[in-house]
């Protein structure tokens, strides 16, 4: 099966566990997923661009209990929550799954049935990590844990449940990755999974009996058993299209681009792939795996609650300010860093030093010497395609590098050209040109931003798009003091 148009594209996040609030770690993924989506839709082309939360399995319960409400009234609170991030973030998402969504759940069975090929009964006897939602086999399970006093204890389980044959597709999906049909980035990343699929893969179970656990979807056709939360939730890529019948699901399918963290690598690049095998669907065309941020050198987490909320970071630096920083600094290939003083050093020292200064010098200058008449705009001529090829690669980090390049190219020839010196010496016709040219370049950066800062970009081209300066209302990137945060 072709996607009918090669013009659409869909990309998706994985979808967070509604077990507690959002923190900086989930703004990352959201965030890459956001500039492939507004790239994509800048370029021309329809876009799906999917997100959502995912809501079922034992920790979940176990949170709502503690909370002593049902798991439908927590994750109802917990998926706002993330939709309001998200729009705080300026996340241009088109849909928002919840795994507790009736269309999803009914999906769900229907996929079930037709992966029921590649199932047989069995028991499972081992443990249980429900932190991570994770049958563990006995060799990777760490002694501590199976002590029942340790505050992350494994579940000792003795079970019967459902096994999908993932063994069988060890090889089908080794060679889809080996020769980048299934494209997984980075390259250390894609070589940890190969690694993973020459030990070989055993098959796993994909259900839970409803007596011990009841928060899941039911398996079709038996009222004994809840679908594995993993499994169910790994479906919401294809139930959030529609699938099988809905015109979206034959348009946009397969995903161009699914972003996820190097914690459930896994779960995307083998037992997922397995399961589309399993029902003759097309593999995704890449799996961008990106790092973690930490703070203190410690990954940020709910359970150990040293997030820093991204609000708190949106209502000093704005929006575009917070965006700048993770897309820029954290390395998108490798682990990152957050402090106060980091992002504090990249707002007045790049955004508002840099971009806010060419941009505020720029618009007034012209103002001052040609009473805000551009006049004619060159074409800007910038080599992009290192900057197209990170982006196509999903190099954030460095895509908005050569950006700043430009950025600092301009104001380089700022400093050279001293526009205020040509106009004390009257001439007209060259401050013109170097005006103008200043101010095509501007234009291109703001394109070249939109995917990443996509209200300055249309501040900027608000300012230099219409043939004379617009000027605006406030200053782009005011300078920040940390101390009065
Ligand atoms: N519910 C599963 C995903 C199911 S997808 C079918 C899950 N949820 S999660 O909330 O634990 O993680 C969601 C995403 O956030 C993952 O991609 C994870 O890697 C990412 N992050 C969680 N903490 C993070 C950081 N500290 N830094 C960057 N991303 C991290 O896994």
């Amino acid at each position: 099966m072709e996607k009918s148009q090669t013009e659409n594209y869909y990309v998706t996040t994985s979808i967070p566990y509604a077990n507690g609030s959002p923190h900086l770690g989930h703004s990352l993924e959201f965030l890459m997923a956001d500039v492939l989506a507004r790239a994509a839709r800048q370029s021309g082309k329809k876009v799906i661009f999917s997100t959502g939360t995912d809501e079922h399995g034992d920790k979940i319960a176990q949170k709502a209990a503690e909370h002593k409400v049902t798991p439908k009234v927590f994750v109802d609170d917990i998926s706002t929550q993330f939709k309001e991030l998200q729009k705080d973030m300026n996340i241009s998402n088109d849909r928002f799954i919840r795994t507790t969504d009736k269309g999803h759940e009914q999906r769900a069975a229907i996929i079930w049935g037709k992966l029921s090929h590649d199932m047989y009964k069995g028991k499972y006897s081992g443990w249980y990590d429900v932190k991570e939602e994770e049958f563990v086999p006995e060799g990777q399970a760490d002694p501590a844990r199976k002590e029942p006093s340790h505050p992350q204890a494994y579940k000792r389980l003795e079970e019967n449940n459902y096994f999908f044959k993932l063994s069988k597709y060890t090889n089908a999906i080794k060679d889809a990755i080996e020769k980048d049909e299934f494209r997984i980035i980075p390259q250390t990343r894609k070589n940890e999974i190969l690694s993973l699929l020459n030990e070989g893969l055993n098959d796993i179970s994909v259900s839970r009996p409803k007596d011990k656990l009841s928060w899941g979807v039911d398996v079709p056709g038996d009222n004994t058993q809840v679908m594995y939360v993993w499994f169910e939730a790994l479906m919401n890529y294809l139930t959030v299209l529609g699938y099988p019948e809905n015109a979206d699901f034959k348009k946009f399918w397969p995903p161009d681009v699914q972003v996820v963290g190097k914690d459930i690598i896994r779960f995307h690049a083998a037992i997922w792939p397995a399961m589309l095998l399993s029902l003759g669907l097309p593999l995704p065309k890449t799996l961008f795996v990106h790092g973690f941020i930490n703070i203190n050198g410690e990954a940020m987490s709910k359970s150990v609650g040293n997030g820093v909320h991204p609000k708190e970071l949106i209502s000093h630096y704005g929006v575009d300010g917070f965006r700048y920083f993770i897309l820029r600094h954290i390395p998108s290939y490798n682990d990152g860093e957050f402090s106060w003083d980091l992002i504090d050093a990249a707002y007045n020292n790049e955004l508002a030093n840099q971009l806010g200064n060419a941009v505020q010098r720029t618009a007034s200058m012209i103002m001052k010497y040609q009473k805000g008449l551009i006049g004619e705009m060159p074409v800007a001529d910038h080599d992009i395609g290192p900057y197209q090829e990170a982006l196509e690669n999903c190099q954030f980090d460095r895509a908005l590098d050569e950006v700043f390049q430009q950025i600092k190219g301009l104001n380089q020839y700022i400093d050279e050209e001293k526009p205020w010196t040509l106009a004390s010496s009257n001439d007209s016709d060259h401050l013109r040109e170097v005006l103008a040219y200043q101010a095509s370049s501007l234009v291109q950066i703001a394109d070249l931003l939109e995917p990443f800062l996509p209200d300055s970009a249309t501040k900027i081209r608000y300012v230099f798009s219409d043939g004379v300066i617009r000027p605006l209302k406030n200053m782009l990137f005011p300078k920040k003091d940390l101390d009065n945060k």
